[in-house]
């Protein structure tokens, strides 16, 4: 044999390999997404995604303060509203879920607060934004990306984060923060969005399947690599601080791809229907669901993500935390 080949020996106890390890995950780089749903009395299990309570704006308070204390940095919030109409008009009211359930938690914490942006949880037909002649128009809905851009800040959002995938919105943002006064708002864009069935689960959370029709026309071809460095590109061009790719398992390449050709931060959000995968695999006692949490994240970190977005979050965290 040649001596070069000898690779286990690097292997052969846990000390050992715990120095050679490449890439470590810490609950540093974890974001917890949080739905607050207004329709709800209280905090209720979403039934796809067993473990993961959506909030009411009240209880999300004590559910910061949880997260907080496990070392998490920053929650996504995701607001789902007990009105909707058909332009979704709640996503940017003053006194709309997201914008109450923020000034709840604002200023008690030092949580990064990163408010979700988009129409479908406000609209009544689910889609991302102003439909015209059936499909979703894109400039029109900028305008109101724009207001609720405003909306979210003016009640204390530190981040916001277009996940509609128009064209031009980052710009479209930036331009109306900038023009309020919210130069140190930032922007995490959704930027290489894909049209993924595991987004399923998510829908039910958050009442948001659209009523007709898919997001095809806006959100990405699973099959497209090179295009998922456009949209990057254009929106690191436009303003974005942070980007990211969405799903994280099955687009692997597309995170190690955009960490290759970009410098900016990098987010992954391993979605609701990897969530639910993984946790209903473990209640049928096919896996072993924690080992499979644990080895998903690091596999996205080993990918190239900075970040990443995970139901998970808490239940990673505590376990890293007793390590
Ligand atoms: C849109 C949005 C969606 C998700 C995050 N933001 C749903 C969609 O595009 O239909 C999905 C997240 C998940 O599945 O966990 N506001």
């Amino acid at each position: 044999m040649f001596p070069g080949t000898r690779l286990r020996r690097l292997r052969s106890n846990r000390t050992i390999r715990q120095i050679v390890s490449e890439n470590t995950l810490t609950p540093n780089d974890l974001i917890a997404p949080i739905f607050v749903n207004e329709t709800l009395k209280a905090p209720t299990e979403v039934s796809s995604m067993p473990g993961v309570i959506s909030q009411t704006p009240e209880s999300i308070m004590g559910e910061a303060k949880r997260l907080e204390d496990l070392s998490l940095p920053a929650i996504l919030l995701f607001g789902i509203p007990s009105k909707k109409d058909e332009q979704g008009t709640q996503a940017w009211d003053p006194d709309g879920v997201i914008q109450r359930s923020i000034r709840n938690i604002k200023d008690k914490s030092d949580l990064t607060i990163i408010a979700d942006l988009c129409l479908c949880e406000y609209t009544s037909h689910g889609h991302c934004g102003v439909l015209k002649n059936g499909t979703v128009d894109n400039d029109s809905t900028l305008e109101l990306y724009a207001r609720t851009a405003i909306a979210q800040a003016e009640a204390g959002a530190d981040i916001v984060a277009p996940s509609g995938m128009m064209d031009g919105q980052v710009l479209a943002i930036r331009e109306a923060l900038d023009g309020e006064g919210y130069e140190n708002v930032a922007i995490m864009s959704y930027s290489a969005k894909y049209a993924s069935s595991f987004y399923g689960p998510f829908r039910d959370a958050a009442m948001s399947t659209p009523s007709s029709g898919d997001r095809r026309t806006h959100q990405m071809n699973p099959a497209n690599r090179r295009e998922a460095m456009r949209e990057i590109g254009a929106d690191l061009y436009e303003g974005a601080d942070i980007v990211m790719v969405k799903p994280a398992l099955a687009y692997l390449d597309i995170i190690a791809e955009a960490r290759n050709m970009f410098d900016a931060p990098l987010a992954a959000y391993q979605v609701s229907g990897e969530y639910a995968m993984i946790k209903a695999a473990g209640i049928n006692g096919w896996l072993d669901s924690e080992a499979a949490m644990m080895e998903s994240l690091l596999s996205i970190k080993r990918a190239g993500a900075d970040m990443i977005i995970t139901y998970f979050a808490a239940n990673a965290a505590k376990l890293l935390k007793s390590d």
